[in-house]
């Protein structure tokens, strides 16, 4: 057995995407397949952890097959495992941390239990280009984490500040809902922002006493719902309001946690980093000073080859697999990785 394996399948079962990858090196993807559960979240409104678990129960072996597939390789050429163990929906994490517990049980590989969000900011560094200049900001951005940290390397994180309430992508659904737009909203939003005045309306995102690097957005979702109401035709403008206040307070603060610590490096994750308007508002604010790190597009939402790729180097940091007995937390509040 390789305790220290190159080829890696990744498995994602975290929320409502079923996901597996093939990486190798931590960087080359050589199959990247999703199986989205976007009709299950279209009719319920929002993820229905019930049937989540069950559809990944029912896609998660024929998925692996299909990575293998495209990748052109043979279960016999997978050297590893890796699997997102937390945090995420409890059932859901079962099942992908089952699934590769069996699979390098019955192929005598070893396995790594990877942390989702840990898994997002490795994202960014799998695009080629620059060598990062650590220390650096990593910016999460999802729908169940809104973070600052700051990176000394991989492996290495200091939390800065995180939210009090919504992650910013549960505040974009919850704004969607409100303005009766499909779910997952982050997309629709962002499209009905596009034909909005950001000026009409003046919204403000929250701030923490005493800690300036925290994020609030409970309160920017409520003055959306009263606007709505009382302003029902003009749902493009309150989307873009709603959509330039949240990306100024993240770049405000990231900006302000930069300087703090010193660094001119900064790293992109999570499902609402797909937001073309916030690329562009980061490019106009880091007026080039800046060395900014994004996912590629399909690596922003959730996906296995971040976790294949973050399952890399955690089996060279732990110095192997994980043990059989390795369980699955649903909440990870300090983002201890
Ligand atoms: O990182 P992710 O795929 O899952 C979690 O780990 O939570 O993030 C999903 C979130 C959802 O809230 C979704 O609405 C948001 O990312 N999102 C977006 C966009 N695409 C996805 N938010 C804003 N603009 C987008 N284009
Ligand atoms: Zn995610």
């Amino acid at each position: 057995m390789k305790e220290h394996p190159s080829i890696i399948l990744g498995i994602e079962t975290s929320c409502d995407e079923t996901a597996v990858a093939i990486v190798q090196n931590g960087q080359q993807i050589l199959a990247n397949e999703v199986a989205s559960q976007i009709d299950l979240l279209e009719q319920y409104g929002g993820v229905y952890p019930e049937l989540a678990c069950r559809r990944h129960a029912d896609v998660l072996c024929p998925l692996i097959q299909k990575a293998l597939d495209a990748a052109n390789l043979k279960l016999s050429d997978i050297e590893g495992v890796a699997v997102s163990h937390t945090p995420g929906l409890i059932g859901a994490l079962l099942i992908g941390t089952m699934t590769a517990k069996s699979l390098a049980y019955a192929l005598n590989i070893p396995f790594v239990g990877v942390h989702h969000i840990e898994a997002h900011l490795y994202a960014a560094l799998m695009t080629e280009g620059e060598p990062v200049q650590y220390p650096a900001i990593g910016v999460v951005l999802s729908g169940g984490h809104t973070a600052l940290l700051r990176v000394d390397d991989i492996g290495n994180y200091t939390l800065l500040g995180a939210t009090i309430d919504d992650a910013i992508g549960e505040a974009f659904d919850k704004v969607a809902r409100i303005l009766e737009l499909p779910y997952p909203g982050g997309p629709h939003v962002e499209t009905l922002a596009r034909s909005g005045q950001k000026d009409r309306f003046t919204f403000k995102a929250g701030r923490v006493k005493e800690r300036p690097l925290a994020f609030s957005f409970s309160g920017l979702k409520t003055k959306v719902l009263y606007t709505h109401r009382d302003t029902p035709h003009a749902s493009a403008d309150i989307a873009a309001a709603f959509q330039h206040t949240a990306f100024s307070d993240v770049i405000t603060k990231t900006l302000l946690a930069a300087k703090q610590e010193n660094t001119k490096t900064l790293l992109f994750g999570g499902g609402v980093t797909a937001n073309c308007r916030l690329r562009e508002m980061f490019q106009e604010a880091c007026k080039g000073e800046y060395q900014l790190y994004w996912p590629q597009f399909a690596l922003s939402v959730d996906n296995a080859a971040m976790v294949a790729g973050l399952g890399y180097h955690v089996f060279r940091r732990k110095g192997g697999g994980d043990d059989y007995t390795l369980s699955c937390l649903p909440t990870n509040k300090h983002l201890s990785f």
